[in-house]
């Protein structure tokens, strides 16, 4: 019953709980969703792959989300923050590579005021007004967002990390709120931004409930992107004990999301290929259709350490990229080169 469901596609939306929970949790069902997914992603995708070219431009945070290793309390990191000629820099580099966006993450920095990244915001459009400007720098003010959209800014990543409020809690300390963060998403998108959210699958405490929730609450959220990952552990975090989340649940939420959100923004997220030297690849034919590689200046690229082990020099970066695609090639899909906006 269920996987005629998932054959009829489009149905996927109106699975109850119980069934969602099914589909979660068997394994056995990993290559029908994964099949359904890529049929699904291939009518309104082809086989197309958009790259967005990453910019960690500051590792400097003043959060201290307990399973990030660059939280504040992490004193055993380097701090680094780009200069706006680096971060142009970046920019013309991975111009000439094809990239037609790129996006802008740090840590939740307080000295970037909302007149620097504006500014910055501001010069890479004029630089490159055919290039689309994706921020993802944490929570700020529905004022602070606005002003980085005047800036030129098109679209902003704000994954929810988990829709549990309970379970938020036990990822964050208390100065952060799962309601400050959904308020922040609903913001973005009155504010007229392309939203990007997410959450981490097999993060400490997350069952299979949370899943749902999460899944719910995309619904209602409705992104145009929406980015997970394996919760890895970092050693210098509250969370070091923990195991690391599993990739299969992981590819099997991803078919999820692609048959619940057919037209969505899927990216094959750097964790991904961290846990597991194919996984960026599997991920695509899990219905996956973006990926995100490193246009960061190699010497910061190991000090923007979210978990251990990220992959940081290898073909994840964004000047391996006829390697890169190769590997896109080989898993059955091509890169191309466009803004790659969603498409509904
Ligand atoms: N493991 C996996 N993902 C992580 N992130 C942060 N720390 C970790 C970790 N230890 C993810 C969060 C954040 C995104 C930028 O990286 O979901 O939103």
């Amino acid at each position: 019953m269920l996987l005629d469901a998932i054959a009829e596609l489009n149905q996927l939306n109106t699975l109850s709980d119980e069934q969602l929970a099914v589909l979660i949790e068997t394994k056995s069902y990993q290559e029908d969703l994964r099949q359904a997914a890529d049929k699904v992603r291939r009518e309104h995708y082809g086989s197309d792959v958009y790259i967005r070219g990453l910019i960690e431009f500051s590792n400097v945070c003043a959060q201290n989300c307990y399973y990030c290793g660059i939280r504040a309390e992490n004193a055993n990191l380097y701090r680094y923050t780009l200069s706006k000629e680096e971060v142009l820099q970046c920019c013309a580099e991975g111009y000439a590579l094809g990239f037609r966006t790129f996006v802008l993450q740090s840590g939740e920095n307080p000295a970037m005021s909302d007149k620097i990244i504006c500014d910055l915001v501001f010069a890479i459009k004029s630089a490159h007004p055919d290039c689309a400007v994706t921020l993802s720098i944490g929570e700020k003010s529905r004022e602070t967002y606005q002003s980085y959209k005047n800036a030129g800014a098109d679209r902003y990543l704000l994954r929810h990390e988990t829709a549990n409020d309970t379970h938020y809690r036990q990822l964050h300390p208390s100065e952060l709120s799962l309601k400050s963060r959904q308020d922040c998403l609903f913001s973005l998108k009155e504010i007229g931004f392309q939203v990007g959210s997410g959450f981490m699958v097999g993060s400490p405490g997350q069952t299979t409930q949370h899943l749902i929730e999460d899944l719910r609450f995309l619904q209602e959220l409705q992104p145009d992107m929406i980015g997970i990952g394996p919760f890895l552990s970092h050693r210098d975090t509250p969370f070091a004990q923990y195991a690391n989340g599993d990739l299969a649940l992981t590819l099997r939420m991803l078919s999820i999301l692609r048959l619940m959100f057919p037209h969505a923004l899927l990216p094959a997220t750097t964790a991904l290929g961290t846990i597991a030297e194919d996984g960026r690849e599997r991920a695509l034919q899990a219905g996956a259709n973006v990926v995100m590689p490193n246009l960061s200046p190699k010497k910061y690229r190991d000090k923007y350490a979210l978990y251990d082990n990220k992959i940081a020099t290898g073909e994840e970066a964004a000047e391996s990229r006829a390697a890169l695609e190769k590997r896109v090639v080989a898993a059955g899909y091509r890169i191309v080169t466009a803004v790659g906006h969603v498409k509904k």
